[in-house]
């Protein structure tokens, strides 16, 4: 690709991407198909999740457009640059927050380990100093700064993780479960400062995995939703909540009787899953969609012919866990759901 096209590129393209795993020695046949044939395009500017259950294949999607892994087949660019052939191309341009994962030089101080990523990328001093001073007050870290890493706790070496993300000033950043483990306030706070990053300058894309869907819902323009390796759907947040939209969503709180609680009441025409349990009171969330032609006072007499005891109820607008439901099948979290 000439070098002008790849200034119009999009930030990242990938199609087809398929990447399997070799069966384990001790599970013959047992081959994992991580991602099955991936088609996404991510213009420039955009901040962009992927939100997907455990094992859907967003860690192996980033990785192979972070060139940490090679595709089994298909094709991945990144900023025009393909990942495979030209991989020195892409670091260039892109970094790495892994949420899960803590790094660094135990041994120096978090203030010297900034500055030494800004050098690695060959950022000249009178910029880079000032960006990781910024950087190091954007994560709370400023008291932190002439502390050896190996003795920051879990939460502050992912903050300076975090921080270490932007001292490149990359074309694309890649996030996989940033804000994973942090406190609320320092997952908003961070939230707060890659919207900001992201507008700042014109070209800078953000590409993040997530497990929280106000997380998802509130930072990303578009999501694809992942499960076993293939896109279910992309779109906006709001579209995606559109799709699932045409009736009101219900959640009602019902009693739950001693070694009862998996089984779910059958109701006419509604698929519903069991919520959370609250065990101080006895109850369980049972969670549905209400068809827009089924009156709730119909699904409340079913639910007590069934000898299910109704102690409250809450009705809502959909919510991206809705339209995870509705896509996966399934919930994110302790969500059975039953058809
Ligand atoms: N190095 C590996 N060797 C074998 N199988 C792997 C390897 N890495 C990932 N897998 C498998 O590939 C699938 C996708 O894994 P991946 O880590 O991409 O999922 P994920 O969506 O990031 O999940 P999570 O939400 O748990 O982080 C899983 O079934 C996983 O077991
Ligand atoms: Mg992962």
């Amino acid at each position: 690709m000439p070098d002008h096209d790849r200034d119009h590129a999009p930030a990242v393209e990938t199609r087809a991407l398929r990447r399997t795993f070799a069966a384990p020695r001790n599970r013959p046949g047992a081959a994992v198909e991580a991602l099955a044939g991936v088609d996404v395009r991510i213009e420039r500017g955009e901040i962009f999740g992927l939100l997907g259950p455990n094992g859907a294949g967003k860690t192996t999607f980033i990785k192979i457009l972070t060139t940490l892994l090679f595709p089994t087949s298909g094709e991945g660019r990144v900023a025009g640059h393909d990942v495979v052939r030209a991989a020195g191309e892409v670091r260039r341009r892109i970094s790495l927050i892994s949420g899960g994962e803590s790094s660094g030089y135990g041994s120096l101080m978090v203030r010297e380990c900034l500055w030494m990523y800004s050098q690695f990328y060959g950022i000249p001093a009178a910029i880079a100093w000032p960006r990781v001073d910024e950087l190091l007050a954007v994560v709370g870290m400023t008291e932190q700064a002439h502390t050896r890493i190996n003795r920051l706790s879990t939460g502050q070496r992912q903050r300076m993780n975090f921080a270490r993300g932007f001292v490149s000033d990359p074309e694309v950043l890649f996030m996989d479960e940033p804000t994973l483990g942090m406190d609320v306030n320092a997952a908003r706070a961070l939230r707060g400062y890659v919207a900001r990053w992201v507008r700042a300058k014109a070209g800078r894309t953000v590409l993040l995995t997530t497990h929280y869907m106000a997380e998802a819902d509130e930072l990303c323009d578009r999501l694809a939703i992942i499960d076993r390796g293939r896109v279910l759907a992309c779109d906006s947040p709001a579209a995606l909540r559109r799709q699932v939209q045409g009736g009101q969503h219900v959640e009602l709180e019902v009693s739950v009787r001693e070694g009862d609680g998996t089984g779910l009441p059958s109701l006419d025409g509604i698929t519903a899953a069991w919520g959370a349990p609250h065990p101080e009171r006895g109850t369980r969330t049972l969670k549905f969609r209400l068809p827009p032609e089924c009156p709730l006072v119909d699904v409340l007499r079913q639910l007590e012919a069934q000898g299910v005891r109704v102690q409250g109820v809450a009705t809502r607008e959909a919510s991206l866990e809705d339209v995870f439901i509705a896509v996966v099948g399934r919930g994110l979290e302790d969500t059975e759901v039953v058809k």
